[in-house]
């Protein structure tokens, strides 16, 4: 395999030199054959993928609906077996993962602690993911460690046996997976109203290490014109790296600490809890999050069109109260996640054109 950019070969590069390259230059990288091959960044979908995928979904759901044809999906990649590594703790991404693989017949083994895997003997997460790819077809992975989803599929694409690494969240930085599904109920949720096309978004709270906010944000450039509100405590704004990657590709944003103010001109609301896990002195006692929060009489500011959503898990930064609003999607957006991410897998392993046959 050779990778040529304009003056660098991909393959030669260590593990420091291909990290440090800009993401436009390494993409290329992890495709086999001109379509994605490891799913790791939201910067890798085009707006091309996302039909593909949104239309898989729904045929997909349809397809499942009768027994007859969840049957006949299950046989589909019933010769194929996943590895679900998740060690950071997960309840959504890895029962719809999951049971994503069930739809589609796959075999599923599962670590999800480093302390019950040979890591405690002290192996390195590179020979634990290598030694997954003896047994699997597939990893769906979730680590706490920034970029080592990317290092991963680096590292397996240069062995005899590569196979398709899936980024179910990379410590603070991305998680492509959850914006498709954010991005597939935003899709769903305008389809009578003009798609995203814009739209505005309110996104907010823990801007700053929320992962899903900054995926979500990377994923919005394949519409016009949708503006970015983000709305977060000064400690907690988004990064800028973030908003140099808006600016370039001119896409209206601004940043507001009046989650009230801002509320009026949203089409969608979307609320992050505080990442308190990645503390590293407590700081977050410090914040004060309540104006930060979505209540029930913030409501009546809403347009009736919009809507709220939330990846969940939610504290106190989304009253269990607005569930019973219309215009709550959370739930609808989780279960969403479970049929884009059989699209994804299905693409994948390419049989999407059976599917869409059935
Ligand atoms: C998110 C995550 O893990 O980043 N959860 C999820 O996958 N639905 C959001 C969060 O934990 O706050």
């Amino acid at each position: 395999m050779k990778i040529k950019n304009s003056n660098t070969d991909l393959t030669k590069l260590n593990w420091d030199e291909f990290y440090s390259l800009p993401l436009n230059q390494k993409l290329g990288y992890f495709d086999k054959e001109g379509r994605m091959f490891d799913c790791l960044f939201s910067q890798q979908l085009s707006s091309n993928n996302l039909k593909t995928l949104f239309d898989l979904a729904n045929k997909i759901r349809k397809v499942a609906k009768e027994k007859g044809g969840l049957d006949w999906l299950q046989t589909l990649l019933s010769h194929k077996r996943a590895m679900l590594y998740f060690v950071q703790p997960s309840t959504r991404t890895f029962v719809s993962f999951q049971s994503a693989c069930y739809i589609l017949g796959m075999k599923v083994s599962e670590i999800r602690s480093t302390s019950t895997s040979s890591e405690l003997k002290g192996e390195s997460p590179e020979d634990t993911i290598r030694t997954f790819s003896s047994y699997a077809d597939l990893i769906i992975m979730r680590h706490f460690e920034e970029g080592m989803a990317e290092k991963s599929a680096w590292m397996l694409n240069k062995t005899k046996r590569p196979i398709s690494i899936i980024n179910g969240g990379s410590g603070k930085d991305q998680h492509p997976t959850q914006a498709l599904l954010d991005l597939y109920t935003l899709n769903l949720s305008f389809q009578d109203k003009g798609g995203i096309d814009n739209k505005t978004i309110v996104m907010v709270g823990d801007l700053k290490r929320g992962r899903t906010v900054r995926s979500l944000s990377y994923l919005l450039e394949n519409y016009k014109n949708v503006k970015i509100i983000f709305v977060a405590p000064d400690y907690l704004k988004i990064g800028n790296d973030v908003k140099e990657f808006l600016k370039r590709k001119k896409m209206p944003f601004k940043e507001s600490n009046d989650l009230v103010k801002c509320l009026p001109e949203a089409d969608a609301v979307y609320v992050t809890r505080i990442q308190d896990e990645y503390d590293i002195n407590n700081e977050s006692k410090n914040i004060d999050y309540s104006k930060f929060h979505l209540k029930k009489e913030h409501l009546r500011k809403m347009k009736k069109s919009a809507i709220i959503m939330h990846p969940l898990p939610r504290r106190q930064e989304l009253d269990v109260e607005i569930d019973k609003d219309p215009r709550a999607k959370y739930w609808r957006q989780e279960r969403n996640g479970m049929w884009i991410r059989t699209a994804l897998i299905a693409y994948l392993f390419r049989i999407e054109n059976e599917i869409n046959r059935y």
